[in-house]
């Protein structure tokens, strides 16, 4: 991610000080453009995102119309290159592109499978900050994926849900769609009159004309493309402040009033308890939207407002699934993943969190969460390495549950103050940024003292069981 200002560093593109290496020329030698690369280089999923540029903010405007299953959009992707690009990416899965502008001036454009390319008039010179404008429109597609689920818009009885990890931004935008590309978004989407269109972050309006209601919402902290989304329906709302921020939630009407409206209400309360834990509440607003269509079958840590499956809500109030969603807005969201191999370090944690909900308001010791899930897993978690687990256990119950074992074994080793100091440094040094498991695990040997090694060979990437965690 580059924010705002390091696209004013534009003019000193030039200046080795502020232009990365790659693809920049001799001081005196003549510029080479080359096309930026297809991929973002996530070794689990190459296609995903591109190389070249750095996006710092999307403004997407769509018009979706139930009925037809039509959308039209433009987004405006203010980026700076990273290497001298005679053409660049973006991610797009299906949809029909109508023009691209890059600088205001018309660029060429065309498609293989899910990448846009994009050539503009001139090339864009490394450190360079541009702005591109797509126009594009057409009937949303998901994106199906073998082993993971599909992940994207869907069109519901009245509505859509645009929803997905490891991807589905690029099915109602084009994106660059990979964690390690950060960016604010500013969306404007409208719907009929009657429905409710819902996304990230801080409601910034709302507008009619013609029969048709346009929703804007600003998520200003920077956000991984997965956790856009937006649901559109008729919804029952519920808006109200909590510390001088916004609480917008939703619930699909066709569920009656009851636990799921219950379990949202509690929202704030679960984030100030894991303040306490976490530090400080890392966006600025609160919310969760819950959904009925029964192709959603998880909940998502959507950021600043989670989307939740309503068959959580089945059997009463669950907290624990708020728990999880809200711990991610620290874990997951603010302080994102690099490459999805690292992804226990969003679910071990999202998991623990959970663990320690459970003895704040159940009183049921995470220390006895730990024991139970350490004699009573099966042997297939204890072949799969959570910090290693491959494409297809990507989201197994090795990631979140041995993910969370290895956050308590963690938490015995070295002790509770190092322990919650550890939490409250990652999310503070990483606040808004990305992260490794390499670097938490630098971390934790900072913060203990401690030499870690053995305990995260063992916990992470062992393909049996190891043995009871002890103090160091
Ligand atoms: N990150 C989500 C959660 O744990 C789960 C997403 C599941 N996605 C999937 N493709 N299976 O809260
Ligand atoms: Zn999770």
């Amino acid at each position: 991610l580059l924010l705002t200002g390091a696209l004013l560093v534009g003019c000193d593109a030039a200046s080795s000080e502020t232009t990365p290496s790659a693809g920049a020329p001799s001081p005196t030698g003549p510029r080479t453009f080359k096309p930026g690369a297809a991929g973002a280089g996530d070794p689990y999923f190459p296609s995903y995102g591109n190389g070249g540029y750095d996006v710092a903010r999307y403004a997407v405007k769509v018009r979706y119309d139930p009925k037809t299953d039509r959308l039209t959009g433009t987004a405006t992707v203010q980026a700076a290159a990273t290497s001298d690009l005679s053409s660049f990416n973006l991610d797009l899965a299906g949809l029909s592109v109508r023009s691209v502008t890059v600088d205001g001036a018309a660029a060429k454009h065309s498609r293989k499978g899910n990448e846009l390319v994009v050539t503009p008039a001139h090339g864009l010179i490394a450190g360079n900050g541009f702005v591109t404008e797509i126009a594009y429109e057409g009937k949303p597609e998901p994106l199906e994926n073998e082993v993971l689920g599909e992940g994207g818009f869907l069109h519901t009885d009245d509505g859509a849900i645009a929803l997905g990890q490891p991807e589905s931004a690029s099915t109602w935008f084009p994106v660059n769609d990979h964690p390690s590309d950060k960016a604010t978004y500013d969306f404007e989407i409208t719907v009929p009159d009657g429905l409710t269109a819902v996304s990230n972050g801080v409601p910034a309006g709302k507008s009619d004309a013609d029969g048709w209601t346009t929703w804007k919402w600003a998520e200003r902290q920077p956000m991984a493309s997965y956790l856009s989304f937006v649901v559109i329906g008729k919804l029952r709302v519920t808006t109200g402040e909590h510390k001088g921020r916004p609480v917008f939630s939703a619930v699909d009407e066709s569920l009656g009033k009851g636990a799921a409206d219950t379990s949202i209400a509690d929202t704030v309360e679960v984030a100030d308890y894991l303040e306490t834990v976490f530090g400080p509440y890392p966006f600025d607003a609160y919310g969760g939207v819950v959904v009925a269509d029964s192709r959603i079958r998880y909940a998502l840590e959507t950021q600043s407002r989670p989307v939740y499956s309503a068959s959580f809500f089945r059997q009463g109030t669950n907290t624990e699934v708020v728990a999880h969603e809200l711990a991610h807005q620290w874990f997951g969201d603010s302080v994102a993943l690099t490459k999805w191999e690292d992804i226990w370090l969003n679910e071990g944690l999202a998991t623990y969190a959970e663990w320690l909900w459970a003895e704040h308001s159940d009183d049921r010791k995470a220390e006895l969460t730990f024991a139970t899930r350490y004699s009573g897993s099966p042997s297939s978690l204890w072949r799969v390495p959570p910090g290693k687990p491959g494409v297809e256990n990507l989201f197994s119950q090795s990631v979140y549950q041995r993910g969370a074992m290895t956050v308590h074994a963690l938490r015995v080793a070295i002790g509770d103050k190092a322990f919650f100091t550890l939490l409250k440094t990652w999310a503070e040094e990483k606040r808004n940024a990305n992260g490794t498991t390499a670097e938490f695990i630098a971390l934790a040997e900072r913060v203990s003292g401690k030499k870690l090694d053995a305990l995260f060979d063992a916990w992470l990437y062992g393909t049996t069981r190891p043995d009871q965690p002890k103090p160091l």
